[in-house]
């Protein structure tokens, strides 16, 4: 442990921590992902089990990683360490930031290529190259961007590179400085969408897909996909708020500020669904295409829009920001633990990393055209990155925290992190030692096919 007798850098605004560990759980999991996985796995029942898993498992999760991170003021794997030292527990606990570490930068490999569609829509859109299209040609467009490898490849490269030059800056003045302006435009623009999308006449079967719980719909599947991407969206597990937590100042509420995260969070995937399903409906498009959804569906939005092309633009920048505002949290764990332990400095870690990110991300890459049969199991890389991370690594690393938290440790080092009112103390501590361990392992066991719910 090298550097613990120097202070920790800390956030330096009062909000620094709160804007950037939203700016990591808003992203392309809320805009992209949210809308094609409530697509695909049927609407209403879907967002009803992700809504639940956000309450009763993400957040206590959350609260624990914040304070896992301050406590032990490191890297995951570092402040595990320290902090399992000193309750006298195993310090092979430090597996669990392993792991972590492990999940944050499996998701970056193929989040990189979705923030490259993002970069390479607001170029189209910049460029005019999507204007006059219709309906038919949307796939057909999506289809040609993921063609060529070396258009997909450089708008992935560019992502990479963006996200190291932040990370790379630091975290004040590349990390807080970015998220601050971000995240408020990205608002705004969600709110001008749904605007749009109440006047489009596809509303109403918007919300009636949203919002229409139908238990019959309810798969085993889909109920350990809504989990999973629980955990996805608000950046648990992985890495990054754990870390992002090890710079939060002693006298931050972390209970409030996992409600303020947790609350944006939830609002802006259901701004996306609202947004994204009225012009899916409208237009008679199928709910259910998959990871081209909001490329297919929000462009023929804009067109219908008057200054349509400007919306447009403004929109694929703000995607592309909350993008960036979500890869650069997934880094810093790694960027973090290297710094920390191998005497490297911020930069070179961040571009060592991002060499090694770069050769995974372009294999990920090529799962849209060279390597699209380069399949195990019927999934290609991309789709293995998504699901090992999603599916396992998330649940059983979220799994490992609530253990951790509520059983593992002396039960004042949560209470002195926490620093919550009795009553609530006692309501989180039911969380992470019943409600999300049993959850969490019902609703793996279910998907296995060993029970049947
Ligand atoms: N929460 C991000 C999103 O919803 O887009 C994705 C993410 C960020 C996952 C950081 C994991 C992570 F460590
Ligand atoms: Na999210």
């Amino acid at each position: 442990m090298t550097t613990n007798e120097q202070p920790r850098t800390q956030w330096l605004g009062r909000w620094g921590f709160v804007l950037a560990a939203t700016g990591s759980a808003v992203g392309l999991g809320n805009i992209w992902k949210f809308p094609y996985m409530t697509g695909e796995y049927g609407g209403g029942a879907f967002v009803l089990v992700y809504l639940a898993c956000i309450l009763c498992i993400g957040m206590p999760v959350m609260m624990a990683e914040i304070a896992l991170g301050r406590r032990g003021r490191g890297s995951p794997i570092d402040a595990i360490r320290r902090v399992t030292t000193e309750s006298g527990r195993s310090s092979a606990w430090s597996l669990l930031g392993w792991m972590a570490m492990a999940c944050g930068f499996m998701i970056l490999c193929f989040y990189v290529v979705v923030a490259g569609w993002a970069f390479s829509y607001l170029w189209k859109m910049l460029s005019g190259g999507l204007a006059g299209t219709s309906v038919d040609d949307m796939a057909a467009i999506f289809g040609a961007n993921n063609a060529n490898p070396f258009n997909l490849g450089a708008w992935s490269t560019l992502v990479t590179v963006a996200t190291m030059v932040i990370v790379g800056k630091g975290v004040q003045a590349g990390i807080e400085r970015s998220v601050s302006w971000m995240m408020p435009g990205m608002v705004v623009m969600l709110l001008i969408m749904i605007v749009y999308g109440m006047f489009s006449g596809g509303f109403g079967d918007a919300l009636h897909f949203l919002f229409a719980f139908n238990a019959s719909d309810l798969s085993s599947e889909g109920t350990l996909a809504a989990m999973g991407h629980a955990f996805f969206t608000l950046s648990l597990a992985s890495g990054a708020i754990l870390t992002y937590g090890s710079y939060l100042p002693r006298n931050a509420s972390i209970g409030r500020t996992t409600l303020a995260v947790a609350a944006a969070d939830t609002a802006v995937a259901l701004m996306a669904g609202l947004a994204i399903f009225p012009v899916i409906f409208a237009n008679g498009m199928e709910p259910g295409s998959g990871p081209g959804l909001i490329f297919m569906s929000l462009p023929l939005a804009f067109q219908a829009m008057p200054f349509g092309t400007l919306f447009g633009i403004l929109f694929f920048i703000m995607l592309a920001m909350a993008a960036l505002t979500s890869s650069i949290s997934m880094v810093e764990a790694t960027v973090s633990w290297l710094t920390d332990n191998k005497g490297v400095s911020r930069r070179a870690a961040a571009w060592g990393t991002g060499i090694v990110l770069w050769i995974i991300s372009t294999l990920a890459m090529l799962s849209f055209n060279l390597g699209a049969d380069w399949t195990v199991a019927g999934k290609n890389f991309f789709d293995w990155l998504d699901f090992l991370t999603s599916r396992f690594m998330m649940p059983l690393g979220g799994l490992g925290m609530v253990l951790l938290a509520g059983f593992v440790l002396k039960s004042q080092v949560m209470r002195d992190e926490l620093a919550l009112s009795p009553f609530v103390h006692g309501l989180w501590l039911f969380m992470v030692r019943y409600v999300s361990p049993l959850g969490i392992l019902v609703i793996f066991v279910d998907a296995l096919g060993w029970i049947s719910l």
